[in-house]
């Protein structure tokens, strides 16, 4: 069996609420393992800390505990629980990926452009950028007509194209996806399930926060299901609640 690329181990995270001198428990003691050309799903309640499971492992989030070992491209181990930001600068151009739950974008920006600027932030030429992007624009069935508009007005599966393409138009060995497909009609979210199973054969290892069952066994391979907690006091006792499952056949 393949050896693991992301080891996540007892990992914790809360937020401290100055203001009001209130501890918000969020993420707590998940363990996982991750290896290449697999994808985990990842369940659980609403407000249970999965988004901010993936903000850890993107490190938009500094966890409060805990380990995310990445084993890199070159066999090194590094713990982003402690990387510099440096290093996780140089980690998101090069490694991870992660399409994020919203689009946040500038009101003036074409969705090409939106689309093409992390390649164009790599220094990739703008016409090359531009025609990466309008591939993947077509694979993800976003009419041609609207690549020219800012994706501000589009409506909520227009703007989660965008941000799918977006999130995976640079090559990752890791992708971390937020719910996305949850708002995709059928055959948008078939093209996309399509896409994310190309990468998946290729290599590319992910973690998904995914709701549909039906998505889960057409895209996972396992299950990781975090836990809610009702109290900071909870949030330090649920332990190995947070458990891995492999996904029955
Ligand atoms: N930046 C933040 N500051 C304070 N509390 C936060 C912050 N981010 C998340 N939280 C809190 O952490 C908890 C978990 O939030 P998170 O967004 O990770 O949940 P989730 O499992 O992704 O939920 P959903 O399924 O609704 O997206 C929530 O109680 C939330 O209010
Ligand atoms: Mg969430």
């Amino acid at each position: 069996m393949t050896d693991w690329m992301l080891k996540v181990e007892k990992l914790d995270k809360q937020f401290y609420l100055h203001a009001q001198q209130r501890l918000i428990p969020s993420t707590c003691a998940v363990d996982l393992e991750l290896r290449p050309s697999q994808l985990l799903a990842i369940t659980g309640p609403s407000g249970a800390g999965k988004s901010s499971l993936l903000k850890c492992i993107w490190r938009s989030y500094l966890p409060s505990g805990g380990r995310i070992w990445l084993r890199q491209a070159d066999g090194q181990l590094l713990d982003l629980a402690l990387a510099t930001e440096q290093q996780m600068l140089t980690l998101r151009r090069t490694e991870i990926g992660f399409v994020t739950q919203f689009l946040h974008c500038l009101p003036r920006k074409s969705a090409l452009d939106v689309v093409a600027q992390p390649l164009l932030d790599d220094g990739v030429a703008a016409r090359l950028a531009r025609d990466r992007a309008a591939e993947l624009l077509t694979r993800l069935n976003m009419p041609a007509h609207l690549w020219n508009v800012a994706p501000a007005t589009f409506s909520g599966g227009e703007q989660q194209r965008v941000n799918l393409a977006r999130g995976l138009i640079r090559p990752a060995r890791l992708l971390l996806l937020d719910e996305p497909t949850a708002s995709l009609d059928p055959l948008s979210r078939d093209c996309a399930i399509a896409l994310l199973r190309e990468r998946k054969a290729a290599g590319t290892a992910m973690l998904a926060i995914l709701h549909d069952p039906a998505l889960v066994s057409a895209l996972a391979d396992g299950t990781v299901r975090v836990q809610a907690h009702s109290s900071p006091a909870d949030a330090a006792q649920t332990g190995s609640a947070n458990t891995q499952e492999r996904q029955a056949a």
